[in-house]
């Protein structure tokens, strides 16, 4: 599926010439089939960027990234992330041997962060990364210039940052193209904008229709809808709890460009219903944290508007692993049950009670 990056030369090296750990060629799957919103409604299916090594579509990025940085001769990366790109980072620079630091949201859920630095990763979280746009800007303006004076390369995964990576997450366009030709509309979380912009060119390129790209944002991090009625302003202090989507400010504006001519639009839902989507995916096997239910959350909030039919087939983006946040998980089941230990002779009581569930 990669097009865009010639391999890094490889001889003799224990890089491979592709750098990959078996990113990309993510299933789709029906997803809703179980909920009484969708009785009668549009197809519904989910792309499962879950299913990536590390569990996040960041892993498409993180691939480009590190194999540029081998073929370029940069030293290592340094970048940003909420938990998921920096997990990413760390694993192919693992891979590749390259030293990896990342800047991170405080308060990135334990998980994230426990994969980023079981690779080795360096993780460094800033205080107010993500939140207020005057740190955020900040950050990056400094991950800017420190890459450029150490020979480093930048990973923030916006084009407005890193557009050689970017490319990356629209090969999700390009199996979509092939899995799901009839789509009609493609929901697509939205923090920064970069995936969303990634998503509408990599469709882009392509010969055929490109379907309608709908935002799907939380409401305490709402910065793509005013950017869509070409108000850039970002937002003073995010509110919203789900991590990936925590970004003060629309660094992709191209990602309002790509709402609009494409005769999508933006939807807002609240955390609420960014944890009940999670749940039902959940009940359904797709087992995906907050920020991979917000696509979902968003077609059921068009569904109860209106702005979805029964011909329509939409596809949500499930862009990260349930694994990566333990806490949301445990906001559906509570806490893991560790019951006493069965005696062996108790084992058909028990199932009984299961089976009669
Ligand atoms: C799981 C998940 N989904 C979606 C996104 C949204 O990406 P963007 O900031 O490019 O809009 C992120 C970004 O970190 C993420 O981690």
């Amino acid at each position: 599926m990669r097009s865009e990056v010639d391999p890094p030369a490889a001889a003799g090296s224990a890089v491979d010439p592709w750098l990959s750990l078996g990113e990309g060629s993510t299933p789709v799957l029906r997803v809703g089939a179980r909920l009484p919103e969708l009785a009668g409604g549009p197809t519904v299916w989910c792309k499962a960027e879950h299913l990536n090594p590390t569990g996040s579509y960041k892993d498409r990025l993180a691939a480009r990234a590190v194999t540029i940085a081998t073929r370029t001769g940069l030293r290592g990366l340094l970048g940003t992330s909420s938990g998921n790109g920096g997990a990413a980072a760390a694993a192919y620079g693992a891979r590749a041997g390259l030293p990896v630091c990342i800047l991170t949201v405080p308060g990135a859920p334990a998980a994230k962060l426990a994969t980023a630095t079981a690779a080795g990763a360096r993780i460094l979280p800033v205080e107010g990364l993500g939140i207020t746009p005057k740190e955020t800007d900040r950050v990056f303006a400094e991950v800017l210039r420190l890459t450029q004076q150490l020979g480093l390369f930048p990973f923030i995964t916006a084009w407005s940052y890193s557009p050689e990576m970017m490319h990356g997450a629209g090969e999700i366009s390009i199996e979509l193209a092939e899995q799901l030709p009839e789509t009609d509309a493609v929901y697509v979380p939205v923090g920064g904008g970069g995936l969303l912009t990634s998503v509408w060119r990599g469709y882009q390129g392509l010969p055929g229709r490109t379907p309608r790209i709908v935002g799907v944002q939380p409401i305490g991090s709402a910065t793509l809808l005013r950017a869509s009625r070409g108000d850039l302003t970002p937002v003073e202090r995010v509110t919203t709890s789900v991590s990936g989507l925590q970004v003060a400010r629309l660094l992709d504006a191209a990602a309002a460009e790509a709402v609009t001519t494409t005769g999508g639009h933006v939807v807002e839902v609240s955390d609420e219903d960014v944890w009940a989507a999670q749940a039902a995916l959940a009940t359904e096997g797709v087992v995906v944290e907050p920020a991979g239910a917000v696509a979902l959350a968003g077609v059921l909030a068009d569904v109860r508007r209106g702005h979805l039919t029964e011909t329509d087939v939409a596809v949500t983006l499930a862009t990260g692993a349930g694994w990566k946040d333990q806490a949301a998980l445990e906001r559906i089941s509570g806490p893991p049950v560790f019951t006493d230990p069965i005696g062996i002779d108790d084992l058909a009581q028990v199932l009984e009670q299961e089976l009669s569930r």
